[in-house]
Formats: C-alpha cells, sequence, structure tokens
C-alpha cells in the first residue's frame, strides 16, 4: 500500500467519525479491506447509534469524503462503509489465473471479491446451475461471460465439456473463434438459436432417460431478452403465414432447460439488459438460482435484475463491478476478472498448444 494510500484512509476514517459525531449518530471506524476496486471501512456504532440513522446520513458521508458514491451495509461483523479506492488496480484473468488454477471442473472464474478473494461459480452445485446476468449498456455483462467461457475452456477438456454459443448480435464470443470446446460457431440467426435449444432439449430428454450427464455443455446466451423477443415475432408471422399454432418459444425452451437440465449435464448462462417481467416470465427466472447483476439504471430495475430489494445494485459503479446474488446469503460484491478478445484467443492457443505437446 502507498504512503499516500495510508495518508487517505486515516483522513477518510476521521472525517467519517466526525461527520457521525456532528449528527449525534457517533461510531467508531475499527477496520476494513483494500480492495482492487473499493474500501470498505467497518463500523461500530456506539449503543445509541441507528442503523438507519447512518443510512439517511450517506449523502452527507459521501460529501465528507469527496467521493462519487457511498453504499451502506448491514454484515454480521458490522455497518460497512463503502467507496470507491482512489488507486484502483485492474483485475484481469491472466493476473488472477495463476491464484486459482487448477480449477475444479466445471466451474468458473467470475472475479475478485473486495475482500480480495477470488470468486468461482461452480456450475454443476444445485446453487447454481444456471446463472442469469443483468446489467444496463456498459455495465460488462459481454465481459463477464467471455471471462466465463475462457476459464471454462481453459480448466476443462474438450472430452469433459463442450461450450455452446447464442448470440443475436454476433459479436460476443469471437474470443473462442477456434477453441475445440465450441460444438459449433456461434449461433446468430434466430431460426438456428430454435433448432439448437429443440435439439439441447432432445439431448435432455435422452440424457434423462439414461441418467448420462456428460460431457457438460454450457450454453452461452447473450441478449437472452432480445432473442426472446425475436423468437416471439418470428412465431407470430408464421402463425399468421401457416394458420398453424407453434407452441415452440425461445421462453418455453429456456425454461424447460433451466427446469432440468442440470441433471443432465446442461447448464444456462444468459445475459440481458433488463430481465424484466415482460419479457422474461417469473417461472423463467426463479429457476435461475444464481444472479450475476451488474450497474443497473434504477433501484426498481436493481430489485427487478436482483430479484430482491435493498441490495443497491443501481449504485454499482459499471465496468465489471458486480454483485453474486444466490438464496438467501448475502451479495457478494465482486470485480469481473477481464480478459480481452484478442488475448483470449492468444491463451487458448497456448493452452491447446501445451496440451499438444505433453500429449494429453
Ligand atoms: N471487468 C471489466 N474490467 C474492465 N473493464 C471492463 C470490464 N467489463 C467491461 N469493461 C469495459 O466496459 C466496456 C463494456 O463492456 P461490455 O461490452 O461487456 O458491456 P455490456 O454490459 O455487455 O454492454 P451492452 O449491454 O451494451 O452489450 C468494455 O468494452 C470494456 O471496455
Ligand atoms: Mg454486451
Amino acid at each position: 500500500m502507498s504512503r499516500m494510500l495510508r495518508q487517505y484512509l486515516e483522513t477518510q476514517a476521521d472525517q467519517v467519525e466526525t461527520v457521525l459525531v456532528t449528527h449525534r449518530t457517533p461510531g467508531r471506524i475499527t477496520g476494513g479491506t483494500v480492495g482492487p476496486r473499493l474500501i470498505r471501512f467497518r463500523l461500530d456504532p456506539a449503543p445509541q447509534t441507528r442503523l438507519s440513522a447512518v443510512r439517511g446520513l450517506s449523502e452527507d458521508l459521501a460529501v465528507a469524503l469527496k467521493v462519487p458514491s457511498l453504499r451502506i451495509e448491514r454484515t454480521n461483523e458490522g455497518i460497512i462503509l463503502e467507496f470507491p479506492n482512489p488507486e484502483p488496480r485492474a483485475v484481469t484473468l491472466v493476473n488472477l489465473w495463476p491464484e486459482v488454477e487448477p480449477l475444479p471442473t466445471t466451474t468458473a472464474l467470475l472475479g475478485l471479491t473486495d475482500d480480495g478473494a477470488p470468486l468461482l461459480a461452480r456450475l454443476s452445485a444445485p446453487e447454481v446451475a444456471h446463472v442469469l446476468v443483468a446489467g444496463t449498456t456498459g455495465s460488462g455483462k459481454t465481459a463477464l461471460l467471455r471471462t466465463m467461457a475462457v476459464s471454462l475452456a481453459l480448466a476443462n477438456r474438450p472430452t469433459d465439456l463442450r461450450l455452446l454459443c447464442l448470440d443475436p448480435k454476433g459479436r460476443a464470443f469471437r474470443a473462442l473463434e477456434g477453441a475445440p470446446h465450441l460444438t459449433r460457431p456461434p449461433v446468430v440467426a434466430i431460426s438456428e438459436a430454435i433448432e439448437t435449444l429443440q435439439s439441447l432439449l432432445r439431448l435432455m430428454e435422452v440424457r434423462d432417460q439414461q441418467g448420462v450427464n456428460h460431457p457438460r455443455i454450457v450454453v452461452f446466451i447473450d441478449e437472452v431478452a432480445d432473442l426472446v423477443l425475436q423468437g416471439d415475432e418470428r412465431a407470430a408471422s408464421e402463425r399468421a403465414a401457416s394458420g398453424r399454432n407453434q407452441p415452440t418459444s425461445i421462453e418455453t425452451l429456456l425454461t424447460r432447460l433451466a427446469q432440468r437440465g442440470r441433471e443432465a449435464g446442461i447448464h444456462l448462462v444468459a445475459a440481458t439488459q433488463r430481465p424484466s417481467a415482460a419479457v422474461l416470465s417469473g417461472v423463467l427466472r426463479a429457476n435461475f438460482p444464481l444472479r450475476l447483476v451488474g450497474k443497473v439504471v434504477s433501484a426498481e430495475d436493481a430489485r427487478v435484475a436482483a430479484g430482491r430489494g435493498q441490495t443497491d445494485a443501481h449504485l454499482l459503479s459499471g465496468r465489471g463491478d458486480f454483485l453474486a446474488i444466490g438464496g438467501s446469503a448475502a451479495p457478494i460484491r465482486f470485480q469481473v476478472a477481464y480478459i480481452g478478445e484478442q488475448e483470449a484467443q492468444q491463451e487458448l492457443a497456448k493452452q491447446q498448444h501445451t496440451e499438444r505437446t505433453s500429449g494429453r
């Protein structure tokens, strides 16, 4: 830690205590953590100090600390005040990789938590199984999908794990071009997307009957809401043309896969700007046990994206600043481990080369 940062932390802690005393809600900063992007102070409130009173002071505290945003959170250790680190460090997949290697099978690297610990998602666990990524434009959803996909491809052999990508925009998964884990090039056209999901559903049923879940198949879907809407439009026009009722909407296909896919070794990782009920039904959303929520625009969007209130996802800073939300546990804030497209291709090529030369 630089001397300047140490000095900064001292001053900020003093500032917090001064603001609290001035407003008759005293408390002391007793410790904290310095993460790559965020500083977290642990506040030990005096017995008469109420959490709601401290929460009410968040704007005053932000002004006193001269920080753009300040989050207040209650945890088991006390009250946490969280604000941006003035000397942020980049969190990258390449830097983090040596710390997490070897990753267990079907486990994706997500990033680094505020406490400086790598955050992983084990897809085969029922608490994870399927992942819904939400956040406004620029929050870093596509980058997060890329990190997950690349980490899975680096840590699993193509015979154990396959990747399948659906991407209506057609740009998200260039990093994986040439990876032997891809069963086919990323699917862009809506008709192909429907066929692909239908054949996955058939595979799921066959695997169900045979009790098979290997190789694992991870289906990455960027812009899932767009895909659902495009599917609906297509179904509507086909109905008009043929007069028949076509029941296989993308929504239905995804819901069935999410409901029963895990046992058959099929996992969905889907990203969308706004997982609103109008596009993604409650049933579908309920079948994604893990939510990864980036910056959203409003408190209402935060509630929709997280599936619960009080997460403050609208106060996240964007560009890979995310919350992991699952079950009844407290949300975990983390910075996505970034990897660019070209760098990802290089890493994957390096790994294939090592595998070939080591004769695996
Ligand atoms: N983890 C990260 N670390 C650093 N920079 C990031 C990170 N994630 C995203 N960014 C930056 O933010 C930009 C936008 O990220 P990304 O394209 O993933 O956002 P998005 O949520 O997919 O947006 P959209 O909804 O428009 O597709 C990236 O080009 C990159 O510069
Ligand atoms: Mg995107």
